[in-house]
Order: structure tokens, then sequence, then C-alpha cells
């Protein structure tokens, strides 16, 4: 996969000051913690702590329309309402900062270039729950992140914005920097506390949810960097302001993460609305296809979402819409394929990759993708078989809502679609061993 560091505010939107998140991503100085002060930060957490109850915090949030940026969409505000208020028991906040999707580097940016700002998110969220104890997740191989969270920790302890007796409010705060071992399926919020227990890496079966019963059987809340990363200017702007960001359904900015046969790969941050194709074609963001080729198909939304076609790409990037389309917003991770790709090429790559990340724990995902990768490697090697396709199809249905973790579902979903949309490019495959496409890859 390409990948680059561009980075930009795309120039419409900083010119009516709506980005907030990308708003300093380009000064080399804003991972210090002086400079993001300078900026305004931590201005959120002393109000929370001096002018609000935790209480009034849920309810901002709430009010917000904020949805989580990890996948799901799900309401912030109201995860943070299911801790139950009468718990005699710790409550914990964990970010999520796994960030294995294909596709997906965004949270990265938020961890390397502006640590101060997710530190501030996450103690604005475990102040609404009652927390004292909060956790940052660190994906394995990031090893710039976590060397700037954990410098970005210290400087936040011996500023006193984290630690005992909070800046004199008698809130108590603690952080914790966890690395993660590099697997995909520890993004799943489940699997990512049994390995912060230091247990293997694998789905719980719910109820109970982590709000309840979560890290040590306490009730927890996991939430995506992104998403933590909104909240202290949700704080300090208001949540009607942020509503005026994005739909009426889909609250805010978002950021993605631009890759494949694009011109101006990168990660960048927009209107939730946005237009796909402005994000594919225009000279501010994506530039149009590598070599001036046709496009053939989008994944929108990371590596587990269903594709989209030239003819479904006059779509606006929001939750709703996306699911109006047949696919998803998901992590926000835009992957671009010229007209040259072989669509079997695509899925045999990542069913590589959901096989090697099953964790094991049910089975029509441990074998279902077993068996699906052998299909797909035999018909990608030119041994296809009359039959092939149906019985992809049928193991597909066989895994999809049939196990403990949305990683079964994730797995087949662009399966389904690619056979939907390019079944005669499959059969083509099939027949004769070959791609149908003059296949020309730039990496292997
Ligand atoms: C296989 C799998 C991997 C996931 N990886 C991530 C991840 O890397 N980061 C993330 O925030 N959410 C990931 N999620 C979603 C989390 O389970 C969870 O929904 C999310 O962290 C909640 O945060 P949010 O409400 O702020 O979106 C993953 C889910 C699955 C099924
Ligand atoms: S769906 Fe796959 S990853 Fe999720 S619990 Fe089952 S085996 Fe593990």
């Amino acid at each position: 996969m390409f990948y680059s560091p561009v980075i930009t505010n795309g120039s419409e939107a900083a010119a009516s000051d709506k980005l907030h998140l990308f708003k300093y991503v380009e000064d080399s100085e804003q991972y210090k913690l002086m400079t993001f002060e300078s900026h305004g930060g931590y201005k959120a957490w002393k109000k929370v702590l001096t002018e609000m109850q935790p209480q009034q915090v849920i309810d901002e949030v709430k009010n917000s329309g904020l949805r989580g940026r990890g996948g799901a969409g799900f309401p912030t505000g109201m995860k943070w309402g299911f801790v139950p208020k009468d718990s005699s028991k710790p409550r914990y906040l964990c970010c999520n900062a796994d960030e294995s999707e294909p596709g997906t580097c965004k949270d990265r940016v938020l961890m390397e270039r502006d640590p101060h700002g997710v530190i501030e998110g996450m103690a604005i969220g475990a102040y609404a729950i009652g927390c004292h104890t909060m956790f940052i997740y660190i994906r394995g191989e990031f090893n710039h992140c976590i060397d700037r969270m954990e410098q970005a920790v210290e400087e936040a302890y011996a500023k006193g914005h984290l630690g005992k007796n909070i800046h004199g409010s008698g809130y108590d705060l603690d952080m914790i920097v966890h690395t993660g071992g590099g697997a995909y399926i520890c993004g799943e919020e489940t699997a990512l506390l049994n390995s912060l227990e230091g247990e293997r890496g694998m789905s719980r079966i719910r109820p109970p949810f982590p709000a309840i019963e979560g890290l040590y059987a306490c009730p927890t809340i996991v939430n995506n960097v992104e998403s933590l990363a909104a909240v202290p200017h949700i704080i300090n702007r208001g949540a009607e302001w942020y509503r005026t960001l994005g739909t009426e359904k889909s609250a805010g900015t978002k950021l993605f993460s631009l890759s494949g046969h694009v011109k101006r790969p990168g990660n960048y941050e927009v209107e939730l609305g946005f237009s796909l194709k402005k994000l594919l074609y225009d000279p501010a963001y994506g530039g149009g296809i590598l070599g001036d080729k046709k496009l053939k198909g989008v994944i929108p939304g990371g590596a587990s979402t269903p594709f989209l076609t030239p003819e479904m790409i006059d779509v606006n990037l929001d939750y709703e819409s996306l699911t109006a389309v047949g696919s998803m917003l998901g992590s926000g991770a835009v992957i671009v394929f010229d007209e040259d790709t072989c669509i079997v090429w695509v899925i045999q790559k990542l069913i590589q990759f959901f096989k090697h990340e099953s964790c094991g724990k049910c089975t029509p995902c441990r074998e279902g993708t077993g068996w699906l990768k052998q299909i797909i490697d035999r018909i990608e090697a030119g041994g296809g078989q009359p039959g092939d396709i149906e019985k992809i199809e049928e193991i597909c249905g066989n895994i999809l809502g049939r196990t403990i973790c949305p990683l079964g579902d994730a797995a087949v979903m662009p399966i389904q679609s690619s056979i939907r949309l390019w079944r005669e490019e499959w059969q083509y495959h099939i027949e004769h061993g070959k791609c149908m496409v003059k296949t020309e890859f730039p990496f292997k």
C-alpha cells in the first residue's frame, strides 16, 4: 500500500475555522506541552474540573452528537451514560490506540503530533465517568507514538494536569501507557481488555458489556483516539458549535486516511457529509487517480467495509449516506484501486490478513477464514474450479452474523461485495486461470 506523510488541513475548511483535530498538526512543536498550552491546550480540562459536574460533561458530549470514530459510530455521550452510577467498583477509561485496520493511519498522527490533545480528551472522559486510572492501549509497532505519548504523560504529571488533587480540585487521575503486541484483534474492545489484563488477546462474549463489566470486571469505557481528541473542543466551543459541523445525524469533522492509487494520499480532516468524489479528485485532496487512469473501486471505511464502484462514488462521507449505498463509514480509511487492479488479487490480500488475525475463539471465523484463503489462493494461482464462487458465497454466509466479534463479518463483507460487483471478473479468473485486467502493480 502507498503511504505518504501528506497531512493537510484542506484549504476550504481551514479558512472557515471548522477544523480542530488537525488545526495545529503542521506545527512541529505542537507535541510539546508549552506549545500545546499556548494554543489553548488544557483549558477545557481546567474548565471541567472547576465549573462542571460529571453529568454536565456527559450531557454536553451527548448533545454534541459526537459518535465513536473507532468504526461502529456509537454515540460517545450515551456510552459514557451506561456506566452505573451506584457501583462501588473502580471505573476505567481505555483509549483504543491499536489502529490496525488496514488503510487506517489517522490516530497515529494525533498521538505523534498532538499527544496532549489525546490526554486532555481522555482526562475529560475519565472525569465524566468517575474514573481515577486511565489507560491508553497503543499498537506495539507504533514506537514513535509510544515515545511521544510517554513523554507527554510525563510533562502532564510535572505540570499538575495529571496526578493527585489536580489543580486543587481534589480530583486524582493517573494515566498508564500500555503497549500492545501488534495484533489486529486487540483493537476489538473486549480483546483489548483481555490483553490489558495480561491474558491472550481474544474477544469476550457479550453481555456483559464493558460499561458494566470490563477491565478487571469493573465498569469500563473504551473509546477511540479520535473520539476522545474531539472532546476538549466540544467543551471549549460547546455542543451547539459542534452540531453546526457535519450533518444532522453525523455531527462534527472526521479524519480520513486516503491511500492506494491516488495522487495525494494522506490524512485529511473534513466535515462529515463531505463528498467522496471530491476527496478523490479535488486537487486540494486526493488530486485524482495515479497516472490519470480510470477508477475501478473504493473501499470507503477500512479493509472491512464493502466496495463502491465508480458509479457509486457520488456519495457523502457520513454514517447514513454510506449505509444507504451498502457500505460503511468504518474507521474512515478510503482505499482506492485503479482500473488495472485485479479484484481477486485484492481479496486474496485481505483474506490473508483476516485469517492471520482471527483470534480463533469461534469456529466460523477460525475455520471459515482459512477455507476462504485456501480457495482464493488457488483461484489466484490459476487453479480455479467451477463452483468456487458458490462455495465462497456459502462459506461467507455461514460466517456473517455468526461470530463472537465483528472480525468475522469484517472478513467476509468485502468478499461478498466484490462478487456482487465484479462477478464476471471472478468467473474470468476461474475459467482462464489469470486476471481479466492488465495487472501492473508497483508493489506485490
Ligand atoms: C477486529 C476489530 C478491530 C478493531 N480495531 C479498532 C482499533 O484499532 N481502534 C479502535 O478505536 N476501534 C477498533 N475497533 C472497534 C472497537 O471494538 C470499539 O468499538 C471502539 O474502540 C470504541 O470506540 P468509539 O466508541 O470511540 O468508536 C475494532 C473492532 C474490531 C471488531
Ligand atoms: S470472530 Fe474471529 S476474531 Fe472474533 S472472536 Fe470469533 S474467532 Fe475471534
